[in-house]
């Protein structure tokens, strides 16, 4: 055998399945202008190019502490979210993640895949747990091996997110090849890739250009929420922090200016354009003339959509048979790969 040959025998073989698309959002606390952008508007537009599974992870959400009273109403609101923004269940499955068994199963197959020092590398943890992470849950920790099971439980190859993700996506990919190396199952799982492109992969907060959109930030001021009304959106574009200048008309100079370039790319991506196209427009204009622009912008992409949200959520009775049907679906596509896993594994069977 050449070297060349020998390269060849010992590289993991490719995966051979089908392109499929899983992603998710935890049901724990209001949508906000981040997530539509980083993810949900990428949802929208995947589900007429490849098989879509779209979940609510709830057993993620639990890993910090949430309402028993409050948790159903909560993931009945994201896929209230999903659905007003355009995620068709006739194309794209919508479940909850706790109805689908398997998540949990092969999540606990892949703690023991994932080695104690991949994780101890997960920058969401750290920005998490801060100072004191002996006191948060252990799932908080193990949370990013979760996420990797609710991706290969179904071979899921493409994973729409925000930036934030890209690292336990990196970390998918490293269990998933673990598994196939040590159960010798070369090509069974995929290495999924992130799908993090986008104008609005990392939107930031309104009130500090340097810290994230979040949902956990105390200040409401600092995000715009998928159910604020026209009145809320367009005080918090007003009140949002800006510097003196105006803006300026190419986007280099927008380097040193972080909130200008945040409200600069939150334009663009609602209204389809670069940030260069932005500027064409409004370069030299001050945040007085702009400002107004924005809020109008916002308001007349997302009030139909909080609109659409208030509407289905009056009703659970529709979101509950998308959900309930979504999970059957979901449990029928894991079944054969979770019974695959368990004879990787070497667990016992009937008859096996
Ligand atoms: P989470 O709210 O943490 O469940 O996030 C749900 C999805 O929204 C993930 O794909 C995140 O990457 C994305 N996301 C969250 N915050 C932002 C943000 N500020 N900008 C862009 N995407 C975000
Ligand atoms: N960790 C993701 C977040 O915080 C949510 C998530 C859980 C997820 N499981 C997933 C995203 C699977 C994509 C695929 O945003």
């Amino acid at each position: 055998m050449t070297d060349t040959a020998s390269a060849a025998a010992q590289a993991p073989a490719a995966y051979q399945g089908p392109a499929r698309v899983l992603s998710g959002i935890q049901p724990s606390g209001a949508l906000h202008l981040g997530n539509y952008l980083g993810a949900i508007v990428k949802f929208v537009k995947l589900q007429d190019e490849m098989e879509c599974l779209y979940c609510v992870v709830d057993l993620h959400a639990i890993t910090a502490w949430q309402e028993p009273a409050k948790l159903a109403a909560q993931t009945r609101e994201i896929a209230a979210a999903y659905l007003a923004s355009g995620v068709d269940p006739k194309k794209a499955i919508i479940f909850p993640q706790s109805a689908v068994l398997a998540h949990a199963e092969l999540g606990w197959i892949l703690q023991c895949v994932a080695r104690l020092g991949w994780l101890d590398r997960m920058t969401q943890f750290k920005d998490k747990a801060g100072k004191h992470k002996e006191r948060e849950s252990v799932g908080l920790y193990t949370y990013p091996v979760l996420q990797a099971a609710d991706i290969l439980v179904y071979k899921a190859t493409h994973v729409p997110v925000g930036e934030d993700q890209r690292q336990h996506l990196e970390l998918t990919r490293d269990i998933a090849a673990k598994f196939n190396h040590d159960f010798d199952a070369p090509g069974f799982f995929p290495l999924p890739e992130a799908m993090v492109e986008g104008p609005g992969a990392r939107i930031m907060s309104l009130r500090d250009g340097s810290a994230k959109m979040s949902k956990s930030d105390p200040s409401d001021y600092s995000r715009i929420n998928l159910m604020d009304d026209a009145d809320a959106i367009a005080q918090k574009v007003r009140k949002a922090r800006t510097d003196p200048e105006p803006l300026p008309d190419n986007v280099e100079a927008l380097a040193l200016r972080p909130e200008a370039d945040n409200l600069v790319g939150i334009y663009g991506a609602l209204a389809g354009l670069t940030k260069a196209e932005v500027l064409a427009r409004f370069g030299g204009e001050g945040f007085g003339r702009f400002k107004p622009e924005l809020a109008d912008m916002a308001v007349a992409r997302l009030a139909p959509i909080g609109a659409e949200m208030r509407r289905l959520l009056d009703d659970p009775a529709e979101i509950d048979r998308v959900l309930a049907d979504g999970a059957e679906k979901a449990t029928a596509l894991a079944a054969p790969v979770i019974d695959e896993t368990r004879r990787h594994v070497g667990f016992w069977r009937p008859g096996g």
